[in-house]
């Protein structure tokens, strides 16, 4: 039986915010666009976050109205009401909230404690099911936080478990700095499939060690069968110094290709959308693979 592996590209958001290149939100949208139809199921396609915080992001509600809604799974990550506010204004009917595991983070990435930040976001998520509104949860910094080290298993499962009970449909489970291993991940991810089910969660690598594809075929071996990754590799977050880029999109559906996966991604014009990624931040980008990949392309052609 060939099983489906779902990637949710986070390019246009988690890979834009940070990235020196002045993208329009014209731009976004249309990048958007292009991973859609390059058979990308889910895209999270902006963050409504002050524009003081983090200017890249200016400008979501002209991201959201240049993209069709219904064609993917279209969602927008909210820091806190106001947030959730203008994602509805926009018209998105799928949110993330992000939640740090750790007290420093949430501080520095939302000026929140973490006490706090768990009640916002209990709060947000409320706010979306009664709005009938696709609710996710980042859990952030999971397994190594920049500002207190090592992250506890405990810490994560019980952050997870009060997301679920607020009534988040799943929780994004994210190495946001790129520091965990495979034995990290086999140990973290067998505890929390264990205890919520595999369906519930998805997970979100950086390759900053380059572990990233590592880290996410333990993820697999766990059982989850869905991921966050980044067309071309790009990201990284303001906040967390040493983050660098995220698992590149062709990267992890290459791989899950050649392993038998199902992805419904068309890794030919997804190819054409790393050009397009490139071409808009002016910059060299691009997943380990990308090379073999594209001889591979003019081999075929
Ligand atoms: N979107 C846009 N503007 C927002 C906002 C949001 N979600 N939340 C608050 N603001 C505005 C307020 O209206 C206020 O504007 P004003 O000064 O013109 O009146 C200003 O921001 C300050 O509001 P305050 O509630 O005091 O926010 P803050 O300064 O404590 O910042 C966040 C909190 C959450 C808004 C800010 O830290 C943020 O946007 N962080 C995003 C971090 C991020 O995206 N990280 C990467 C992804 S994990
Ligand atoms: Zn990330």
């Amino acid at each position: 039986m060939t099983e489906t592996v779902t990637i949710n590209d986070v390019g246009p958001r988690d890979g834009l915010q940070n990235d020196p290149g002045d993208v329009t939100p014209e731009d976004r949208a249309m990048l958007i666009n292009r991973l859609v139809d390059a058979g990308l199921p889910a895209v999270e396609v902006a963050s409504f976050v002050s524009p003081r915080a983090v200017p890249k992001m200016a400008g979501a509600d002209r991201v959201v109205a240049g993209i069709d809604l219904t064609r993917a799974d279209c969602s927008a990550l909210v820091p806190n009401h106001k947030g959730y506010e203008l994602a509805q204004e926009a018209g998105i009917r799928s949110v993330a909230v992000v939640l740090s595991a750790t007290e420093t983070m949430n501080l520095k990435n939302i000026n929140m404690d973490l006490e706090t930040t768990v009640r916002v976001c209990e709060e947000v998520v409320g706010r979306a099911v009664a709005d009938g509104v696709h609710a996710r949860a980042y859990v952030s910094v999971a397994v190594e936080c920049p500002y207190e080290g090592l992250v506890s298993q405990q810490r994560v499962h019980s952050l997870a478990a009060r997301m679920f009970d607020a009534g988040a449909a799943e929780v994004i489970v994210a190495d946001t700095i790129g520091a965990a291993n495979p034995a990290q991940v086999k140990s973290l991810f067998s505890r929390l499939v264990g205890e919520f089910g595999a369906t519930r969660l998805s997970a979100h690598f950086h390759d900053t060690r380059a572990l990233a594809l590592a880290n996410a075929w333990q993820a697999l071996e766990c059982g989850i069968r869905k991921f966050d990754s980044s067309i071309g590799g790009l990201g990284g977050c303001p906040f967390a110094p040493g983050a660098a880029g995220n698992l590149a999109t062709e990267d992890l559906a290459s791989m899950l290709e050649q392993a038998g996966f199902v992805t419904g991604i068309d890794m030919r014009r997804l190819l054409e959308v790393v050009e397009l990624a490139r071409k808009l931040v002016g910059h060299d980008l691009g997943g380990r693979s990308l090379a073999w990949q594209l001889g591979r392309k003019t081999e075929a052609a």
